[in-house]
């Protein structure tokens, strides 16, 4: 798929569907903050919600209130009739197709709802984006053109308009097909981003959004990609592939190497299977080596099967999605590489399958981690701490500014906060307010959660310094956390994120994510905190 920015108006173009933007009118009564265009709503192709069963008064009062504008007078006078009859509201993830309008150069239109302007953001136009995309495609058509005259004004710069638009568009591009033999469904081929007249940074905006969107689908695709076919040793080939010609530097560690920087909490995991683990050493310099780095850490499960406490047999399959945190934090240093940015940054992913072998931990077996601190290993199945203990300790050896983990890490976190937001556990209140910010630039949804000494407590081992799991019930994510904390040195900002509910299967969320499939969460906000030191 290709992107072209064209300054033309929308009758000199040729496509075969055109995006119309359309909005709703700002009403003190109706339009509230909740309109906004986050709607876990997906509507494509012609079906509209907005019609009010021939009820013509309750419709021309909402047709007065739908805008549509920067559009001829021919296709404007189309949807306001449709307006008028209710055909069209402009409420977030509305999408109406008119097939062979044959108005505006194009042979279909498609109207896509912003909802109203009042609480409208940069997310709102990502999700937008991304319903035109999948009604386009919807539609099966090759090219489409957005008729970027037909968004209203706002504040937002159009380096970030045209950034939230592409991403919207690529990351809805992204789907898993490669093992479904057969008749590939069509795609879109061109995308025209057409206005009326030059827009100064819809270039800068289009590059940015394009890298940072390959890299998130990159990610994906790791994800999404089964056991078999991404073990550790392929995720870290594939990982020194996809470096080749940016300045990302890629060193990968063997099982010898792991165990002679005496990383034995890590190496431990490994122990049942015959996959060799790896450590992915990434590292990115693009400002003075005067400036300490921003580490990112990630979790690599490629299968996690519990081990010796092994899983339940339902839904273990999911487990392939056990090393997104890492696939992630891959995805944020390509990223930060490809962009150029002038920060330095280095990306950890200890990487292992978890397997019953007969060389696996069992309950109750001692480990020492790198630094020192011995483990009671008495739930194999809590392995996701245990690899990311070592990567940690050598993230602050490295004294960075900060470190950032990522991991798929407990199944508390998918009870405690479902697939919308990221938990995030940090007792460093400014880093806390760091992270709100970068998520909010990112479109991204964390919350944070409680981490305190009473979580520590509960980690604690009776033969050893610490248990892999907790002496007390519930609050499984926040004990985590705190058994992570203990491998982290303290004058060093670090937060923790758990994206076990939101690393895979978040398409009933945002028009812009796979129903069925890795999302990349966090590497759009990981982007922003590289750079916010
Ligand atoms: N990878 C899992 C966590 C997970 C479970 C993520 C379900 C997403 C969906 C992790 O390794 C694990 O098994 N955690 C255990 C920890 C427990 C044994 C203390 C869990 O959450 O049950
Ligand atoms: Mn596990
Ligand atoms: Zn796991």
């Amino acid at each position: 798929m290709k992107f072209e920015i064209l300054k033309s108006t929308l009758e000199q173009i040729q496509t075969d569907l055109v995006v119309i933007f359309t909005s709703k009118k700002p009403d003190s009564k109706s339009e509230s903050k909740s309109e906004k265009g986050k709607s876990s709503e997906r509507k494509s192709g012609s079906t509209s919600k907005a019609s009010t069963k021939g009820d013509s008064k309750i419709a021309s009062k909402e047709a007065s209130r739908v805008v549509v504008e920067g559009v001829s007078k021919a296709v404007q006078v189309k949807l306001m009739t449709a307006a008028d009859e209710g055909s069209i509201s402009g409420s977030a993830a509305e999408c109406v197709l008119f097939r062979d309008a044959n108005l505006a150069g194009a042979r279909h239109i498609l109207a896509v709802g912003l909802g109203g302007m009042k609480a409208f953001d940069s997310e709102s136009l990502r999700q937008a984006a991304a319903t035109a995309f999948n009604g386009a495609k919807g539609a099966k058509v090759k090219t489409i053109a957005l008729a970027m005259d037909s968004l209203p004004h706002t504040s937002i710069e159009a380096d970030t308009v045209m950034q939230a638009i592409t991403e919207g568009i690529t990351l809805s591009s992204y789907s898993f097909n490669e093992f479904k033999t057969g008749k590939k469904e069509s795609v879109i081929e061109t995308v025209q981003i057409v206005s009326s007249h030059k827009v100064k940074g819809f270039e800068k905006g289009l590059e940015t959004g394009e890298i940072v969107a390959n890299c998130v689908n990159f990610s994906r695709w790791l994800g999404d990609r089964p056991g078999n076919l991404m073990t550790p040793t392929m995720l870290a080939d594939e990982t020194v592939k996809a470096a080749k010609g940016t300045k990302l530097k890629v060193t990968v560690w063997d099982a010898k190497k792991i165990k002679s920087e005496k990383m034995g909490s890590f190496l431990s995991v490994s122990l049942g299977s015959v996959q060799e683990p790896k450590f992915i050493v990434m590292e990115y310099n693009g400002a003075a080596s005067s400036k300490k780095p921003v580490c990112f850490v990630g979790k690599g499960l490629t299968f996690d099967s519990g081990g010796i406490s092994i899983k339940p047999s339902g839904g273990m399959e999911e487990m392939k999605y056990d090393m997104c945190g890492g696939a992630n934090v891959i995805g944020t240093l390509l990223a930060c590489a490809k962009l150029k940015l002038k920060v330095n940054v280095i990306g950890l992913v200890p990487t292992t399958e978890n397997m019953p072998g007969p060389n696996a931990n069992k309950p109750g077996d001692i480990v020492v981690a790198r630094n020192g601190k011995t483990i009671e290993v008495n739930n194999t199945d809590a392995e996701g701490r245990l690899i990311l203990n070592d990567a940690l300790v050598y993230a602050c050896e490295q004294k960075p500014a900060a470190i950032f983990d990522a991991a798929t890490l407990t199944g508390a976190m998918v009870v405690a906060l479902g697939n919308l937001h990221t938990g995030f556990f940090t007792r460093n209140d400014k880093l806390a307010k760091t992270i709100d910010e970068a998520a909010k630039e990112s479109g991204e949804w964390v919350w944070r959660m409680p981490l305190t000494d009473f979580h520590v407590r509960d980690m604690k081992g009776t033969y050893a310094d610490l248990s892999n799991i907790s002496s007390s019930k519930g609050a499984g994510s926040a004990t985590a956390a705190g058994f992570l904390e203990q491998f982290v040195d303290k004058d060093i900002p670090w937060a923790h994120f758990d994206i076990a509910g939101t690393g895979w299967h978040i398409g009933d969320r945002v028009p812009y994510a796979p129903r069925k499939g890795a999302s990349g969460a966090m590497i759009r906000t990981f982007i922003q905190l590289a750079q916010a030191f």
